[in-house]
């Protein structure tokens, strides 16, 4: 037997699936908001099956548009993120010390060589991400906290920006 919680979840994908059927970018937009319905801004395979069937999709197609844009999490994510641009004119101008500077402030391990990051805090309050570009090079290195941009940073500004809203927003 099926879970109230699954039922309800199945409901409100139905209406996202009708709401932009015959849409273009169809099944970005369903992904998309799909994710938003999950408290961790993230999608499961449950789900992704269930789009895949009900917008006759092959299963794969929907993992590659998840594993292609960033913005999709298959992990769950904090309540807030921080992402560090990784791209050639941010790296040229010392996103890898910013990187670096974050890791340690948060504890986090390590990620292996050429892994993709995204670490959590175990509280699931912080997530910390890389993305290839943010199209913002000329304000290099860039960093994106909860959606906002900060610009030409290192890591002096950067923990005199992070501190305090890490500190008021772990209360
Ligand atoms: S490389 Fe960082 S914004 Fe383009």
């Amino acid at each position: 037997m099926q879970k109230k919680q699954d039922i309800k979840t199945m409901t409100e994908l139905d209406k996202i699936i009708i709401k932009y059927k015959n849409t273009p970018g169809m099944l970005l937009r369903v992904i998309e908001e799909t994710q938003k319905l999950d408290p961790h801004k993230c999608l499961n395979h449950k789900t992704l099956e269930y789009i895949a069937k009900k917008t006759k999709t092959p299963v794969s197609k929907i993992y590659n548009i998840v594993t292609f844009y960033t913005f999709f999490n298959l992990k769950p994510q904090g309540k807030h993120s921080i992402v560090v641009c990784r791209g050639t004119a941010c790296h040229t101008r010392g996103s890898r010390n910013l990187l670096d500077f974050l890791i340690k402030y948060f504890g986090f391990n390590e990620p292996a060589e050429g892994q993709q990051t995204s670490l959590t805090t175990n509280d699931k309050k912080f997530t910390l991400k890389t993305v290839a570009c943010f199209g913002q090079c000329a304000l290099a290195p860039v960093v994106e906290i909860d959606g906002n941009i900060y610009s030409r940073m290192n890591p002096e500004k950067l923990h005199k920006i992070i501190d305090p809203i890490i500190k008021k927003r772990k209360k």
